[in-house]
């Protein structure tokens, strides 16, 4: 049985998830890859903590190079999040010839072109399906089955967080502050929780999806973000009264080949399909010229449902090695940036 080394940069909320994943599905992970997997090293900064998942002790490293310079390890699994730091480990790794998979949306919305033009001259895959809204596959939807529309509009819920806080103030009349402990607890918040309510998490995935959707670069700098931490209960009670919920919504636009890239919270009439979606799922609505409408949908973050993303990516990976095509543009993104300031 030929094994395939991974090495697992974090095991948080999404690292267990993965590793739960690898462990429990390995059979069927070998019937559609041919490949046994193997994690072969992971990345902590505590070595000390418990985990959630029984992994042999020796193969926890606190030390990057641990993971990035071992040359056993083909693929490597970034799911610790951070800018800088783990940027240039990404870089190291893809230097090393190692295929990348990532949730790191906060990364690939800043430095995703970099990091696909360095990957691609080392032939090495870097995919990022779990960066935009969870378990959902939107990412590949727009680069593979849609590739050959015309992409005019994509929005929709793209942040778990605050879409669990809107719905329980809603539903339930809960507090902001007591509902968002929740989510932290449920593993839905990002480490630092401002992302989520001040919607710039949102914002980097509509980033992400507008740079797919409509082959260009944008990125988190050309979103207009307001998150959700001015809305009251009272706004929320006034809008019930109305016929409506607050939903946060990522708009990304194209019109007479200007982009409009936007999040806000924004009022939902009752009878729309986005006023149902509650809790931590998302919906991603897309509208091309061929397509017409289409709507995705689901849970938007959480342990199993995010590391279903990232080991759809794994898979995909392990396929590439197996027909020897690894290194496919990532996101091609041309340089025809036009965004337009919606406050012009
Ligand atoms: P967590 O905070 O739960 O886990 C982060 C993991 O990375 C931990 O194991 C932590 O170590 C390790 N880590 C963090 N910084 C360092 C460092 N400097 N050196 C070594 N190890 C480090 O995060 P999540 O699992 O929630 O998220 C991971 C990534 O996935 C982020 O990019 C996030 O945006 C993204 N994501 C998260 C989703 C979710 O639902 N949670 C959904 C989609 C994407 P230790 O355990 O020792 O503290
Ligand atoms: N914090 C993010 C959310 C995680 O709540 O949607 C998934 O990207």
């Amino acid at each position: 049985m030929e094994t395939i080394k991974v090495g697992l940069l974090g095991l948080g909320t999404v690292g267990t998830g993965v590793a739960r994943i690898i462990k429990e599905n390995q059979e069927d992970l070998f019937k559609k890859t041919g490949y046994h997997i193997e994690i072969k090293k992971v990345l902590v900064k505590n070595l000390n903590k418990k985990r959630n998942i029984e992994l042999s002790e020796d193969i926890f490293t606190d030390n990057p190079l641990d993971v990035i310079m071992d040359k056993d390890i083909q693929v490597l699994i970034e799911v610790m999040g951070g800018i800088e730091e783990t940027k240039k480990h990404i870089i190291d790794a893809i230097n090393q010839g190692k295929h990348i998979v990532t949730a790191n949306k906060d990364l690939i919305a800043i430095s995703g072109q970099e990091l696909f033009e360095l990957a691609d001259q080392k032939k090495c895959d870097l995919m990022y399906e779990a960066a935009v809204a969870g378990a959902i596959p939107i990412v590949r939807a727009l680069k593979e089955s849609l590739a050959a529309d015309d992409i005019v509009e994509v929005m929709g819920i793209l942040n778990g967080t605050t879409n669990y806080i809107l719905s329980k103030m809603t539903q339930e009349g809960a507090d902001f502050a007591d509902v968002l402990k929740e989510a932290q607890e449920l593993g839905y918040a990002e480490a630092d929780p401002t992302s989520d309510v001040e919607g710039y998490d949102a914002a980097r995935k509509t980033a992400i999806l507008a740079s797919i959707a409509f082959s260009s670069r944008v990125t988190f700098d050309d979103v207009n973000v307001e998150g959700i931490t001015k809305i009251s209960a009272r706004d929320i009670a006034y809008a019930k009264d109305l016929g409506y919920v607050i939903k946060l919504l990522g708009v990304a636009k194209r019109e007479n080949g200007q982009i409009e890239v936007r999040v806000n919270p924004t009022f939902i009439p009752n009878n729309h399909p986005l006023a149902a979606v509650n809790g931590v799922y998302n919906a991603v609505f897309v509208k091309g010229k061929a397509l017409g409408d289409a709507m995705f949908y689901g849970r938007g973050a959480g342990e199993l449902p995010t590391a279903s993303a990232v080991m759809g990516d794994v898979v995909e990976v392990l396929r590439n090695i197996r027909s020897n095509s690894n290194g496919r543009i990532g996101c091609t993104c041309y340089h025809d940036k036009n965004i337009k300031d919606i406050n012009d």
